[in-house]
């Protein structure tokens, strides 16, 4: 963004001054708005090594030199303080300020930023135009009103008809401009954005609109990051910037409390668009009226007519059960995309992971599951039985707590991979530590089912059945750090499942399994 132009003024990393006044007041030294600070974070060990004057190579993680840094400032920065003056927060729940405190190095490099390669970008090549071949495109085809629209989710029928509305309403055409670099954790993943953005350009009148891809990280700085967004587009050659309801919001924190009004992001922009040369087109949210079987925004609607619209949380409910997503709410094949990326649940992979005791019946469990979802049939299915792992995947490994992350982790990558790829991974090792249990559910949790079993029998019964004789042995201590005689075993908080075979048989729990797994909607047939 700094070599293509995106980011005009700026030429490079801010400097000191520079930085100060964006965070101070959204000023440049020169006195040009500048909304968020756009800086270049470095290790204590690199920026111990510059000086003003030198030179720094900018290169991607392949090695290859992007650019040339023109060092002109080093400086130790109070991320607390940018978090303050930036975000209005210092709530790690917020994204931005996530980010900046959690993967900021310590060190700013300032100075001005010679290209020399764009960085290699090898999806969507066509789409990913720059500022200057977005001004050509327009200049090409006549366009001098462009009203762009700003967007980090699937585009559904609202924001078609809001974004028609406007085009209509100033005789413009319409830049669909979403961004495809960092978003908020948890979004739709870009690939499938562009191809639901490509499905609805077809739903536009002839030329009106054109689609290209921005590769900004966005900070989810709410009003402060409206204002960029907009100098970011009038550099794209637009006049206009669609801003509706919390424009990069970054939601409500865990009490509730939203970090932005909803209209503070219009408000603040609203103040300095004379100043950056775009206008604002301002816009309330926009709901269905079924009636009339039109959208109005929401301050528009008629009184005593019900209006009608559909939650993202609703959306992924209804994605994740197969239900219907009306067409009054998105284009059926804009849907058809997102039911790709999202199948029902029935269709999704999923991971059954048990942990307990040695000898507590995780592995008679796991087989058990394992011939009756083989029964069930429909999906591969990978077991991953402690035995089996330490064999194949961790057979260098000991048992000290360093060595058992580490095999944990190599099976929470493997069924996270499974999980992705719609097959059914069932693991069965002991896995004693929380702190790895849930980092291993982080991991697979995004791509499909999680399920934790707790193989909750006693160590007095591990130990009595001891079918390896194991227990014996750590007793004398010829074994050492045995789990639950000479190791720990911490026991899981979050298991969706605990049972004690003590009493109870392995076709009793499998069963009790299944039937969670139906309830849940990972077997059996979709929920109506
Ligand atoms: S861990 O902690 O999750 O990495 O352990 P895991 O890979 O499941 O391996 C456990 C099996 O290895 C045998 N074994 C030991 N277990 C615990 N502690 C020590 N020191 C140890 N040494 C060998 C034991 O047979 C475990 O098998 P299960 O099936 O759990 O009885």
């Amino acid at each position: 963004m700094l070599m293509n132009g995106g980011f005009s003024p700026l030429r490079g990393f801010l400097a000191k001054a520079d930085y100060q006044g964006v965070c101070e007041n959204m000023r440049l030294t020169d006195g040009t708005i500048f909304p968020v600070p756009i800086i270049l974070d470095v290790s204590e060990e690199l920026a111990k090594g510059l000086e003003p004057g030198c030179k720094l190579a900018l290169r991607d993680f392949e090695g290859v030199m992007l650019a040339v840094l023109n060092v002109e400032d080093i400086w130790q920065a109070d991320l607390q303080a940018e978090c303050e003056m930036v975000y209005g927060s210092t709530n790690p729940e917020h994204p931005g300020v996530a980010y900046l405190l959690r993967n900021t190095k310590p060190y700013y490099v300032g100075g001005t930023v010679q290209g020399i390669e764009m960085p290699h970008h090898y999806d969507y090549h066509e789409l990913r135009m720059t500022p200057a071949q977005v001004r050509e495109r327009f200049r090409s085809m006549g366009w001098r009103r462009v009203v762009a629209f700003q967007t980090r989710n699937p585009m559904h029928r609202a924001h078609q008809e809001l974004t028609l509305r406007a085009a209509k309403k100033l005789e413009a055409n319409l830049l669909i401009h979403p961004v495809v670099g960092m978003t908020k954790p948890g979004d739709v993943d870009h690939y499938t954005r562009v191809r639901c953005y490509q499905a609805i350009q077809k739903h536009y009148p002839h030329n009106m609109a054109i689609l290209s891809l921005l590769p900004l990280a966005m900070r989810m700085g709410g009003p402060r990051e409206a204002i960029l967004h907009a100098i970011i587009r009038k550099n794209y050659g637009c006049t206009h910037f669609i801003v509706g309801r919390d424009h990069a919001g970054p939601g409500s924190d865990s009490s509730g409390k939203p970090f932005y009004g909803p209209y503070d992001a219009q408000e603040l922009l609203k103040q300095h668009e004379y100043e950056l040369g775009i206008k604002m087109v301002p816009f309330k949210m926009m709901v269905y009226l079924a009636d009339s079987d039109k959208y109005v925004p929401a301050d528009e609607v008629p009184e005593g007519v019900q209006a009608k619209s559909l939650s993202g949380t609703e959306l992924r409910e209804r994605l994740a059960d197969g239900r219907d997503i009306p067409p009054w709410f998105s284009f059926p094949d804009v849907v058809e995309e997102l039911r790709n990326t999202y199948p029902p649940r029935n269709k999704q992979g999923f991971t059954v992971f048990f942990t307990g005791l040695p000898s507590s019946g995780k592995s008679t469990l796991a087989k058990v599951l394992m011939s009756r979802l083989m029964e069930i049939g429909g999906r591969p299915i990978t077991l991953l039985d402690g035995d089996l792992v330490r064999k194949h995947l961790s057979k260098e490994l000991g048992f000290s707590k360093e060595h058992r992350d580490i095999n944990i982790r190599r099976i929470g990558w493997v069924a996270s991979e499974i999980t992705k790829n719609g097959g059914i991974a069932i693991c069965a090792p002991i896995a004693p530590y929380s702190g790895i249990r849930r980092e291993v559910r982080e991991m697979i949790a995004p791509k499909g089912g999680y399920i934790l079993v707790h193989v909750s029998t006693p160590v007095e019964v591990c130990e009595q059945r001891d079918r390896k004789g194991l227990f014996a042995k750590a007793r004398k201590g010829i074994i050492k750090q045995f789990t639950g005689i000479s190791d720990p075993y911490e026991e899981p908080a979050d298991a969706d499942m605990a049972f004690n075979t003590t009493d109870l048989s392995p076709e009793e729990c499998v069963q009790k399994i299944i039937l969670f797994l139906e309830k849940e909607g990972y077997i059996g047939a979709e929920k109506q």
